[in-house]
């Protein structure tokens, strides 16, 4: 397995779990001593465990060739960040295809766990034939875990698409996933591409899509929560990311709708309903400002609460997340930013003071943003927030809390889409 991030982690220890034997090989020394030390370097619930039972089977290198010796699988789950031009960077997915040694024995497969896009397998093929490794297979297996149930995910699989030039390889991969129920796709590699950069990118479109009409909730007076509720009851939509909030982020949905965007215009072909979902998502972000604008006026020097800095719950994970940005557009109104998360400490978010605890991030506050949704924040509305806040403004971004029960502990609320439970604007 290259690559000890939350793909390669996650996808070596389950597999290990299901009793193959495991190497995983990261190049940065740090993660790789801390694991082989017993300590797991991400916030993954279960992860721990499964590390733990499988320590036998499991083992942990900087060495390429302590990890490809006598594999019969060469895992990439290494990262594909997107760059400038809102292209996929493959750089670390090559630098393991040139890692190979040319002296590798058998026929190990290739199998691209890292969301790459479309014709990046037959570029892969295409390579490893110019080093006369034409005797290593190559199957595209798209990961579609997702941060927080990562395990679980791998565990009851939705599906496992598995895209390959040569069925036998196919098959191969397949038997691998022996003792895990899930439906199995077999397609071409382009197509098994494709799946992992459609579904990511139909999952951020429904995002932005009830995000927006969370936004026309508020200007006619209706509550994106029970329109979400109505509309997710049609077994044609079904009821999941119907969630209006303050928009989406993390390592995947950003930068696979950008890879797929710039994918399709890289062919000539302008995909504007994705330029939408981006541009949506961006404004999305930016309205909390607007909000706490308009029950406190200019930002100057007043003191915001930021509730939650991961991109989600359950995980620690800070790429890309919404907090960033509404940090950074609160810092330049000139507000004083705080923050709290129970397990991203982020060391990079320059001029903002984080919090051991909530009600160290509240004390004096004029205004609390929930930002990511928590457990540990269903009961902000509290009676100690309330006398700790200097202005007991909540901004809930998640729509988390209960906005009858917010107002009735003296808080004054503001949803994502709720304007019947909006407390009137009041000056401070
Ligand atoms: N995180 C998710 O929820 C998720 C879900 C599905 C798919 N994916 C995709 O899986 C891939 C990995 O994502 P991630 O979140 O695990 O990334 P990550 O950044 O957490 O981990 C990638 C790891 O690869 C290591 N690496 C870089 N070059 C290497 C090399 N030559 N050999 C070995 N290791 C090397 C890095 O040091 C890092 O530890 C990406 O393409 C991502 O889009 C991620």
């Amino acid at each position: 397995m290259f690559g000890a991030g939350y793909v390669g982690l996650v996808t070596g220890a389950c597999f290990a779990d299901l009793g193959h034997e495991v190497v995983i090989r990261d190049i940065v020394p740090e993660r790789i001593e801390r694991l082989v030390a017993g300590e797991v370097p991400i916030y993954e619930p279960g992860l721990d465990e499964v590390i733990e039972r499988n320590r036998d089977r499991l083992r942990f290198t900087l060495d390429v060739h302590e990890a490809v010796d006598g594999a019969e699988f060469l895992y990439v789950a290494v990262g594909t960040p997107p760059t400038e031009s809102g292209d996929a960077d493959l750089a670390a997915v090559w630098a393991v295809v040139d890692e190979l040694p040319e002296d590798v024995p058998g026929r190990p497969i290739v199998v691209m766990k890292s969301t790459v896009p479309v014709g990046t397998g037959a570029h892969v093929r295409a390579r490893l034939d110019a080093r006369g490794l034409s005797h290593v297979g190559y199957v595209s297996n798209p990961e579609f875990l997702a941060e927080g149930s990562a395990v679980a995910d791998f565990t009851r699989p939705d599906r496992i698409v598995v895209g390959a030039f040569d069925q036998e390889d196919a098959e191969r991969v397949v038997g691998l996933h022996h003792g895990i129920e899930g439906e199995v796709v077999h397609t071409d590699v382009p197509s098994a591409e494709l799946v992992k950069l459609a579904a990511n990118a139909f999952l951020s479109t429904r995002i932005s899509f009830i995000n927006e009409i969370a936004n026309v909730c508020e200007l006619v007076g209706a509550d994106v929560v029970d329109v979400a509720r109505g509309v997710g009851l049609d077994h044609r939509l079904g009821p999941h990311f119907l969630r209006a909030g303050i928009g989406f982020g993390g390592s995947c949905f950003p930068k696979d709708v950008s890879a797929l965007k710039q994918l399709a215009g890289n062919e000539g072909y302008p995909f504007m309903l994705l330029h939408a979902v981006w541009e949506v998502n961006e404004l999305q972000k930016r309205r909390v400002v607007q909000k706490l604008q308009k029950h406190l006026g200019p930002l100057r020097g007043k003191k915001i609460a930021l509730l939650g800095l991961a991109f989600k719950p359950n995980t620690d994970d800070m790429r890309e997340a919404p907090s960033r940005v509404i940090a950074y557009r609160l810092l330049s109104e000139g507000a004083e930013v705080r923050a709290w998360d129970p397990v991203a400490h982020p060391s990079d978010l320059v001029g903002i003071d984080l919090c051991e605890t909530v009600l160290e991030a509240v004390r004096d506050a004029d205004a609390a943003v929930i930002v990511t949704e928590w457990p540990e924040l269903a009961s902000l509305a509290s009676a100690d927030v309330r006398e700790a806040m200097a202005n007991p403004l909540i901004v809930d971004g998640r729509n988390l809390l209960d906005p009858e029960a917010a107002q009735a502990a003296g808080f004054t609320y503001e949803g994502i889409g709720r304007p019947r439970h909006a407390s009137p604007v009041v000056a401070v």
